[in-house]
């Protein structure tokens, strides 16, 4: 059984549909009976309700679960008490977070109770840190070095229509510190102190990017050695504007992100989310989707290796890759801990279903001898 928390959300909904479609046995949970009604509506007549702060009403609806697929957000705000339950229930845990903060912190606080308890927890299973983590591992694992100088996974999106969700979760991300991989380390990084220059796959481009927080940064030093490991997002189309703010950017970066970070836990920033909170909850139109690229790059020496995607739809690829791990952990029982994508599934293989299940773009490195995907 698979019990999806957030299931009237977008994404919830989606990775329901899709459920659906495999024919899975699935209830969908949330804190909202009729709105959660309105969402099962011909797909799903197992609905169950429970508020995010309520332990023991959590634990009670994932009792039956094998599987909790967690996409209540802000993460930040209500994940860990979510993962709690999961635990507490004995049952496997993913969610759709892309909040660096909050993966970190799921990281230091539940790794040795998920391995004794013989239970997975898998954050950021979505389109942002599932595909980066990926192609992270298999540019890294086709160098010839057993670690990289550096690993970067950078994203380009376009056209984005984000959710309330999605709008409250990057708001909440904003005021929390942000992280980079530094010889063996997470160090702290101002969002925007670094630039770099990208070529991205299809009509994307070449593009600058900029240093932001993505949770990559703490899961793919989990499994391919790297004395750095930073991510970036473009700042969109190549013209004078981006140049020159990208210019702008790494003076003003070490400057504004304390200054932002503490404006946000003033009244300005409840007065921010309580407007998100109070839009109407529109979903992003499935005429006019968001197209996105990624591009990881690892390199030791003069050796640079990489790993590209693109496509379009980034809510539907994220409800894709959530149930993909729903259903490789619903008869799980010989992993336990807090693993990252790449732990769960051989990366190679994993996007080559993904790919070919939502016609996405992907270019892969060839593979060192001798060292087949797992
Ligand atoms: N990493 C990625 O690539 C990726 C991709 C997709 C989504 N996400 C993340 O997934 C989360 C959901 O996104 P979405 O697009 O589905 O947003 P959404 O459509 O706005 O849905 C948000 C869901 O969270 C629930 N929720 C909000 N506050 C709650 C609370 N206090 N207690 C219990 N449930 C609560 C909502 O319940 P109600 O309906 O009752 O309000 C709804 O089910 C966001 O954090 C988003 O950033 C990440």
């Amino acid at each position: 059984m698979i019990i999806i928390y957030g299931a009237s959300g977008h994404t919830g909904s989606l990775i329901a549909e899709a459920l659906h479609g495999q024919e899975l046995e699935f209830a969908m949970t949330g804190r909202d009976l009729v709105k959660l009604q309105t969402a099962a509506g011909g797909i799903c007549d197992d609905v169950r309700c429970a508020q995010a702060h309520d332990h023991d009403g959590l634990v009670d609806i994932f009792e039956d679960a094998d599987v909790v697929v967690n996409c209540a957000g802000p993460f930040g705000l209500m994940g860990e008490g979510v993962v709690r339950a999961a635990l507490a229930a004995d049952c496997h845990y993913i969610d759709t977070a892309g909040e660096q903060d909050f993966v970190r912190s799921v990281y230091e606080q539940f790794e040795s109770a998920a391995r004794q308890a013989g239970r997975v927890i898998i954050n950021a299973c979505a389109f942002e840190v599932a595909l980066g983590d990926w192609a992270a591992n298999v540019a890294a694992a086709a160098l010839n070095s057993p670690i990289a100088d550096s690993i970067s996974i950078s994203y380009a999106v376009d056209n984005m229509q984000p959710t309330k969700g999605t709008r409250l979760s990057i708001l909440d991300a904003m005021g929390k510190p942000g992280y980079r991989w530094d010889e063996d380390r997470w160090v702290p990084a101002s969002p925007g102190a670094e630039r770099i220059e990208v070529n991205y796959p299809e009509s994307f481009g070449q593009r600058i990017a900029l240093s932001f927080p993505s949770p990559e940064v703490i899961t793919v030093p989990r499994h391919s050695p790297a004395r750095r490991v930073q991510t970036f997002m473009s700042l969109g189309q190549d013209n004078p504007l981006t140049r020159a703010a990208s210019l702008v950017a790494p003076v003003i970066a070490p400057v504004l992100t304390p200054l932002l970070g503490s404006l946000l836990r003033t009244s300005l920033g409840a007065i921010a989310e309580s407007t998100i909170r109070a839009a109407e909850g529109a979903r992003p139109s499935e005429d006019n989707v968001a197209r996105f690229a990624i591009v990881a790059e690892a390199t030791c020496g003069t050796q640079t290796k990489r790993c590209a995607i693109a496509g379009e739809n980034i809510y539907r690829v994220s409800a894709g890759i959530a149930c993909l791990a729903a259903e490789r952990l619903q008869n799980e029982g010989e992993l336990g801990g807090v693993l990252t994508p790449s732990e769960l599934f051989p990366p190679r293989l994993a996007l080559e279903e993904i790919a070919a299940q939502h016609s996405l773009f992907i270019e892969l490195p060839d593979e060192v001898p001798g060292e087949a995907t797992p």
